[in-house]
């Protein structure tokens, strides 16, 4: 496994590759990074992971600084997995200052982007960035930020990237909590707690799939039941899977999303259900 850190050696490096299969992330790997690296194996004869906390896509309160940056442990995480992993510096990604950005589509400005002003203009110009540079022929995101993998998908479609997008299913722990680099944020107190995130969309899942039609009232209580065990509830809400547009009544492919902080910690998780 070869470690570049800057833009002209990792292009020199994937010069001569046909099939390079990429998983973008921020580091600090678990199991759930781990997974989409597997899959990235199946599906390239080259596999690139990207280590890289993107400035861009962090809004002036949130945890850029104490972002977990874990580079030697991700590393020996990956040997044997990956082919090459790229840990640019932030100056090697942004050279000059980003005066240029995606503009991403609608949807961006509304669940977690509601909430997170500019994360997913951010998020978009650095993975189109990452494409760039990598040129993967797939890469692979994890369906837990599944609002940015609806916006990757539109990205890659709409400014035709030869680039095929797969989505991975979200990695859990043994009671259910989505496994994310944020949970060690929480204490033991509230790492207890947060499997209940997990099962509230479970229990929606299934109301859906009984019948239950009503979404703002099946949203509300949700909402409800985590803010009453001491969650402060963003959202909970159930969308389309396809561009996460509002359903009409009847409609089968749907997914129910969900962001809460507990404590200082923010969660999000989804659950897709397939009527
Ligand atoms: O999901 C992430 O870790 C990040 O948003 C990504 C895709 C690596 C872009 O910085």
């Amino acid at each position: 496994m070869q470690k570049i850190h800057s833009s002209a050696e990792l292009r020199a490096r994937l010069a001569s590759e046909k099939a390079v299969a990429f998983v973008p992330t921020m580091g600090n790997l678990h199991e759930g990074h781990i997974e989409l690296v597997r899959i990235a194996r199946q599906q390239g004869s080259c596999v690139v992971v990207s280590i890289f906390v993107n400035p861009l896509q962090f809004g002036p309160n949130e945890d850029f600084d104490k972002y977990p940056r874990t580079l030697e442990a991700d590393c020996a995480k990956l040997q044997g997995l990956a082919d090459v992993v790229f840990a640019p510096a932030v100056a090697d990604m942004y050279p000059e200052q980003q005066t240029l950005f995606v503009e991403p589509p609608p949807i961006a400005s509304e669940l977690c982007g509601e909430f997170r002003p500019g994360h997913f203009r951010g998020m978009a110009t650095v993975v189109l960035k990452l494409f760039n540079l990598v040129q993967p022929q797939v890469a692979i995101f994890g369906k837990k930020d599944y609002q940015q993998l609806a916006i990757i998908r539109q990205m890659v479609t709409q400014f035709n990237l030869p680039i095929t997008i797969v989505g991975a299913e979200t990695s859990r722990a043994e009671d259910g909590l989505a496994l994310s680099s944020r949970n060690q944020y929480l204490s033991p107190q509230e790492r207890t707690e947060a499997a209940f995130l997990s099962q509230i969309l479970r229990g929606m899942g299934e109301a859906l799939k009984s019948g239950a039609a009503d979404y703002p009232a099946l949203e509300r209580e949700a909402g409800e039941a985590l803010a009453k065990r001491g969650w402060q509830v963003e959202y909970v809400s159930v969308r389309r899977q396809n561009g996460l547009v509002r359903p009409e009544r009847g409609e089968r492919l749907l997914v129910v999303l969900a962001a809460a902080r507990l404590g200082k910690t923010r969660l999000i998780d989804n659950i897709e259900v397939c009527l």
